[in-house]
């Protein structure tokens, strides 16, 4: 099976605007349970904007290494490193993550190799965590963050939003991708021949008093939207109860009750 499926949120500026936004609302919980002690040579594989990139950068105190497919991703995570004056926290490669552009005397060196929101992106995601544990040295860490869009709760529930969630994960098994690929985490860190050693959530959710909650409905709106085509198009929702279910849950984001919880899988595992 070809592993390199299409992304399906693609690289347009709204979506990167909204992928900035989902950096800003995660990344000081991912970097609180990296642990990060300093001195670690990491490889992001599919490292996006680098958002997430250069702040482990930054806790290691070393140059990370980014591989990511697009160039619309890196010409973009270029950009932001330099308006942030730490185009040196990273040196960003084009390459795809399920054959991962490592130069022979790179393979097993790293201390660690990190992915997020990618193994839900690619068709053979276990290809991709062999890539990573041959990346990093004996004893090096494999951590891997991703989604399994099963987990979200809302309450009240916004009127038709449920459909509209499920046409949405529905969208990845259409490109042969897993969209609960969160829960097989330890599981491929097992069969990819690390030892699985910590598992977790990263808590993404929020209700209507939290400072957070207009940037969290905002990003999801906007995942949503931007998957208009492949759910409207694809037929797996009709074109009025998608905009009806994108209606209801921004009037129901006004709520005072309103509140969701959703979690970001994540595991850890170390390379025998
Ligand atoms: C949801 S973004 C996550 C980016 C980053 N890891 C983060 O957490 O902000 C997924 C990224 O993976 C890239 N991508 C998708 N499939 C890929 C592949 N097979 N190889 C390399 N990058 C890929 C996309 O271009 C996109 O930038």
């Amino acid at each position: 099976m070809d592993e390199s499926a299409p992304y399906l949120h693609g690289t347009a500026p709204a979506e990167q605007a909204r992928l900035s936004l989902l950096n800003r609302l995660m990344n000081e919980g991912a970097l609180r349970e990296l642990s990060l002690r300093g001195g670690e040579r990491i490889v992001d594989f599919g490292c996006g904007l680098g958002q997430l990139s250069r702040g482990m950068s930054r806790a290691a105190g070393r140059r990370l290494l980014g591989i990511e497919r697009s160039a619309e991703q890196l010409a973009e995570a270029a950009r932001q490193a330099a308006v942030a004056g730490e185009e040196d926290l990273m040196e960003l490669r084009q390459g795809d993550v399920s054959a991962p552009p490592l130069r022979e005397d790179e393979w097993g060196k790293f201390d660690v190799a990190h992915a997020r929101f990618i193994l839900e992106h690619v068709q053979d995601p276990l290809g991709v965590v062999r890539q990573m544990v041959r990346a990093v040295r004996p004893g090096g860490r494999i951590i891997l963050q991703d989604d399994d869009h099963e987990v979200l709760r809302c309450f009240p529930e916004p009127p038709g939003f449920a459909a509209l969630w499920s046409a949405y994960a529905r969208t990845y098994d259409r490109l042969g991708c897993d969209p609960f690929v969160g829960r097989r985490l330890a599981s491929l860190l097992h069969e990819a021949g690390a030892k699985p050693v910590r598992c977790t959530f990263i808590f993404f959710g929020g209700c209507a008093g939290e400072a957070s909650f207009p940037g969290l409905i905002e990003n999801m709106s906007g995942l949503l939207s931007g998957a208009r085509e492949p759910i409207v198009e694809g037929g797996l929702l009709g074109a009025a109860e998608f905009v009806g279910a994108l209606e209801a849950l921004r009037i129901w984001a006004l709520r005072p009750d309103a509140a969701f919880w959703y979690g970001i899988f994540w595991a850890e595992g170390v390379r025998p």
